[in-house]
Parts: structure tokens; sequence; C-alpha cells
């Protein structure tokens, strides 16, 4: 079936399998490979993109419900050769790894302080209880939110 979407500003469309998730159609036919494929069943989050301004996991979404909706992806955040500064909090905070989890938690982050720009630490948990990461005990993932919500506010971070 053919899908017609518009992906981070952009028309966008697919002839994907009637079953195909939206992250399938992203990763495999539309050449964004951001979100990640880590679990396939709603339980890392490591799929993470906004569906018509709404984050989910593009593991549980079929491409064909994004038929005429918008979406938008990890690739929509930074610009060329700058990166947004969540993704640049997360460098300084060492909070990457693996890096496998990385991109949802991005996503994630970015999606949490657009919402609420000076989270505390129970609603950052909450927010982020959706992503796993093996690596890092979350520590580090907490300092970079703090970073990313000063610098978002135009502080020092
Ligand atoms: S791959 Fe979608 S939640 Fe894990
Ligand atoms: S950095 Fe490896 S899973 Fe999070």
């Amino acid at each position: 079936m053919r899908i017609r979407v518009n992906i981070n500003g952009e028309p966008r469309t697919a002839e994907v399998w009637p079953g195909a998730s939206l992250l399938f159609m992203l990763r495999e036919h539309l050449g964004l490979a951001g979100a990640k494929n880590a679990c396939e069943q709603g339980e890392c989050g490591s799929c993470s993109v906004w569906l018509d301004g709404t984050l989910v996991c593009a593991c549980l979404v079929l491409a064909a419900q994004a038929q005429d909706r918008e979406v938008r992806t990890l690739e929509a955040l930074g610009s060329e050769g700058r990166v947004h500064p969540v993704q640049d909090a997360f460098l300084e905070a060492g909070a990457v790894q693996c890096g496998f989890c990385t991109p949802g938690l991005v996503v994630a982050v970015a999606d949490l302080l657009a919402r609420d720009p000076s989270p505390d630490e129970a609603v950052v948990r909450e927010a982020l209880s959706g992503n796993l990461c093996r690596c890092t005990g979350y520590a580090k993932i907490l300092d970079a939110v703090r970073i990313a919500s000063g610098r978002l506010r135009g502080g020092t971070g």
C-alpha cells in the first residue's frame, strides 16, 4: 500500500506492506535511521518519534496509521553542522555510552522540555520512564536534562 506522510516538514511517500510499522517505513523505506529498533515491542523507547505532535513508539504504530499525518523524527532536531541543545547536553554530561538508547532519549527530553522547561527530577524520571538505558545508570542522563534545561532557558546550564 502507498503511504503519504509529512515527515519533518516534507511530503514523503512509501510503498509498504499493510503490516509494516511506522518505524520500519522510516528506517527501511525512507532512510531515516535516527529512530532505533531495539525491542520492537513498545518497551524501550529507542524508536520514539512525534506523530501529530505526540510522542509515540514508532514500532507500535502502523505505517498506515501515519497516512496524511505529521511525523517528526530525531533528524528534525538541530540543523546542518549544529546539534540541538539536548544532544549537546548529552555529550557534555557523558550520557552516551553504547548510544543505542540515545536517539529516543534525546527526542523524549526535547519533548519534555518543550512542555516543561524547568522540570523537577520526579517529573524528568516520570517523563523518561519509557526509555530504557542498559549502560549509564541514568545519573548522567539526568545531568544532561539539567544542562539542556538551563541552556534552553537561556542560562549557562
Ligand atoms: S523499539 Fe520501539 S519501544 Fe523498543
Ligand atoms: S547508552 Fe547504552 S543503552 Fe543507553
